[in-house]
Order: C-alpha cells, then structure tokens, then sequence
C-alpha cells in the first residue's frame, strides 16, 4: 500500500467499525482488500479456494501488487480476515464481488457471480450496499446480481439495501497506476444505490467518475477492453505485414507517437492473455448477438488477428532457426517470460504457452526464464531454468516474449548466439522484431 494511505481508524463511529466483505481474493478482490482495510474497514476477504486462504492466512501473497510485508500488517491490524466460511460474512455492511467471469463455450459463464450473489443474499441486511466489480456484459447487475440477492434475502434492491456496478481498473505490476490513483467509474441501480455506491469508493480511491446506470459502467469495462484488443490487433497486423515488406514497425510507432492529438500507441507482441483481453470484448460481442442479433465485427477480427500471433511466432523462430541452417526440431530454444505481461506472474491464457505448446508439437527442446510465474500453465516438457549465461549460451535460439524488468539484457544479448525480441526490449547485430 502507498505510504500516503490512511492510518485507518477514520471509519470508527461509536467503537463500530463497518464491516465490508470483499467475495473473490484473487488479483483484483486482494488489493481491494488491502486498501479497504488500510482505510479502517473491517474486511471479510471470503474465497472458496481453501488453498489460497490458507496461504494468505499465513501472510503469503500470491499477488506481486500486495507484498507478503502488507499482508501480514493487515492481519496484525485486526481489519483483516481471510476466510473460506460463508458465515463469517454475516452483518456486512458493503459487500464487493470480485469473482472470475470467464467464457465457457464461447459464452459468458457467470456461475461465481451467480454464487456470490447467493452467499451474500444470506447475510444481506437493510441499509446495507451490494457492488459487482467483475467485469461483465451490461445488464448483469440488474438483471441477474438484484434478483439473486432479492430472492435470497426477501429485502429490495434500492428499497431496503443498495446496489450499484463499478468496474475494476487495476492493472497488475502497474506500479505507476496502482488502483486507487485511477479514477473509478462509480453506478447504482438508483440514485441513492449510486450516492452509497460513491460514498464508498470515495473512501478508497482518489476519485470517482459517477455514471447513470450499471449498465453504462458496465460498457464502459467493456469499450476499454475492446479498446485495447482492437488496436493491439491493428498494430499486430501491420507489424506482420511490415516484416514481409522489410520495414521497422517500430520505429513507425515511435514515429506516429510524436503526434500530439489523434494517435495513440499500442505496439506489436506475441498475443493477448490474462483474464481480460481474450474473453471481455466476447462478453460484449456475445450480449449484442443474443440481445439484437448482430455480429460484431470488429471484436471477431481481432481476436482472430491476435489469436494466430503465438502461430505467428512460431513461424518466425523457424525463419530465424532455418536462416542458420537450423531445423525448429531439436533446436534448443530458450523462452524469456511466461506470464502475459511485464512483471506480474499472472501466466493465464499466456501466449507463451501457446508458443511452448507449438515448439514442442516440432520437436524443439523448450526451456524457459520467468520468476515472476508460480502457478504455471505451462506445459511439464518446458524445463524451467534460471536466466544464466550458461542457458543463454546453449540456447540455439533465444526469444523474449514478456519483457520482466528484472531479466539481466546486456547478458543475454552478449551470450546468445541469436535473439528474437517479441517486445523490442533490446538490440544487438543478433537480434530480429516482430
Ligand atoms: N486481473 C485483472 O487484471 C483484472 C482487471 C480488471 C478486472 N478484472 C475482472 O475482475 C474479476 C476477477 O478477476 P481476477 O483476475 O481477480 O480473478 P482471480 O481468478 O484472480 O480471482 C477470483 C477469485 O474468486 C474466487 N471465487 C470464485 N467463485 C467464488 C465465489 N462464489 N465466492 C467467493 N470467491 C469465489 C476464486 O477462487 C478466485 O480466488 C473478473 O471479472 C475479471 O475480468 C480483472
């Protein structure tokens, strides 16, 4: 947490302290409940993982935003309770849903969010404020998250208790953006769900962007999202088309960012991964064909685009191995990241693993670099190796698909017979871009 956070014992009034149940401790419900407590709740972080719990119970985090150091003081604090019992929920008064929404399918498989809501219908209470921060197709929080808790609880949404959607923005390993310096879209189902919905992340975060109904907050997740996975295709695109024509996409990129208004950069790479970009911008294409019977177009292109990259990589470390008279079968090839994205371990639909999966299928010998990555996709034949001189050295080819901070370059550009920079992290005679 930022040394500029509150000491915390603000929120106390008549020695209660409130009570605010964050369901979902994974990368966005554990900060969220860091900085909850780091404001003076008393938080509830409840999860059905036994497993996690136990290890956040005994101070350990999994999340590189929340150093193991955080943990342990809000445990010591007393404002902090990781817990797999439901029943430790009882008399919240905010609840936040932090649950994973993934596709199942191909459609939006919304079961976590359909089973917190139906926990927390057993312990909601009158006065008492529900918020969906999951990301979701719009319509979510009105029409599926109010019914459960209504049903559950015999209480009515915007009656008796609050209801609202706020849309997380956190971006893991971001350590110039942590969550709570970005402005949070803030909604409710009416306007006293959307001053209690306020009321509360104006307590957490710098500030707050009130919108009129989830159901804007929702698209607005899913228009950034889709934001970010179109225009990373459309520069993945060109960056494809480039190398056949022998031009630097990057120094095209560089060049257009010297424009003041109407560009905006996204650079090529080996594909999307995490939790968002392969599945949200379906949430949203899925909602308007089931909902007006419309394709929409722009999300299908794009994923097709950045779905063929980890191929697209593949095929470009057979040109580099085959330029050296070298066949991709048994080559030793050495991968610099799994995880999806600079400094974080989050290797969820990683396109390294896709990469790893193609380079074995063609009988490579596939080692890979990543500290950052502990539950691991990847498959068991990808030897898990330190980034030594020694690796680089050996290696045949070496290939940065997630530019970590913490990789040593210099070395690796010195040692390796022949690099292939997926993020254009360093340069060198021996190495080629995307
Ligand atoms: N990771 C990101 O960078 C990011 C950013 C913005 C928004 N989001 C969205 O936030 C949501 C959560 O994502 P995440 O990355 O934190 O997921 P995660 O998988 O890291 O964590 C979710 C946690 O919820 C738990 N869970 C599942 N069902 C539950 C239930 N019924 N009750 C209690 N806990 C339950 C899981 O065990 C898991 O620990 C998703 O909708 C995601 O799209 C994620």
């Amino acid at each position: 947490m930022s040394p500029a956070d509150p000491a915390g014992d603000t929120l106390e009034t008549n020695g209660r302290r409130p009570t605010l149940v964050v369901e979902g401790q994974g990368y966005v419900g554990l900060p969220l409940a860091m900085r909850a407590s780091a404001c003076g709740y008393r938080v509830v972080g409840h999860d059905l993982d036994e497993h996690r719990i136990k290890e956040l119970v005994n101070g350990r985090s999994f999340v590189e935003d929340v150093s193991d150091v955080d943990l342990q003081d809000a445990l010591d604090s007393g404002r902090y309770l990781p817990t797999v019992d439901a029943r430790d929920c009882a008399g919240f008064d905010v609840a936040l849903i932090t649950v994973p929404t993934p596709l199942k399918e191909g459609a939006p498989d919304l079961s976590c969010i359909r089973q917190a809501a139906t926990t927390l219908a057993r312990f909601l209470q009158p006065g008492a404020t529900v918020v969906l921060e999951s990301t979701t197709y719009p319509g979510t929080t009105e029409d599926i998250v109010g019914p459960i808790l209504e049903e559950g609880s015999g209480l009515i949404a915007g009656t008796d208790f609050s209801l609202g959607y706020s849309p997380e923005r956190i971006d893991p390993g971001n350590r110039a953006h942590p969550f709570w310096t970005t402005p949070k879209v803030v909604s409710g189902i009416d306007a006293a769900s959307l001053a209690a919905t306020d009321q509360l992340y104006s307590k957490l975060v710098s500030e707050t962007v009130r919108v009129s109904s989830p159901k804007v907050a929702e698209l607005t997740k899913l228009l950034e999202n889709t934001f970010r996975h179109v225009n990373i295709a459309l520069v993945n695109e060109i960056a494809m088309f480039a190398s056949d024509l022998d031009i630097d996409v990057w120094e095209a990129v560089d060049a257009a960012s010297t424009k003041p208004f109407g560009f905006m950069p996204f650079t090529p790479g080996p594909g999307v991964g995490g939790h968002c970009l392969p599945i949200d911008p379906s949430y949203l294409s899925w909602r308007v064909m089931r909902s007006l019977g419309r394709s929409f177009r722009f999300v299908e292109l794009a994923n097709d685009v950045n779905s063929h990259m980890p191929d697209y990589v593949v095929t470009r470390i057979a040109h580099s191995l085959n330029r050296r008279r070298k066949a991709v079968n048994g080559s030793r090839v050495l991968l610099l990241g799994l995880a999806y994205k600079p400094n974080t371990g989050d290797d969820r639909m990683s396109p390294a693993t896709v990469v790893a999966q193609r380079l074995l299928a063609s009988g490579a010998e596939v080692r890979a670099c990543d500290t950052h990555v502990v539950e691991d996709h990847v498959d068991v034949r990808v030897a898990r190796v330190e980034l030594t001189s020694e690796e680089v050295s050996a290696a045949d080819l070496v290939v940065i698909l997630t530019d970590h901070d913490d990789f040593d370059y210099e070395m690796v550009v010195a040692e390796a017979a022949a690099v292939l920079d997926a993020r254009h992290r360093v340069r060198g005679p021996d190495v080629e871009y995307l």
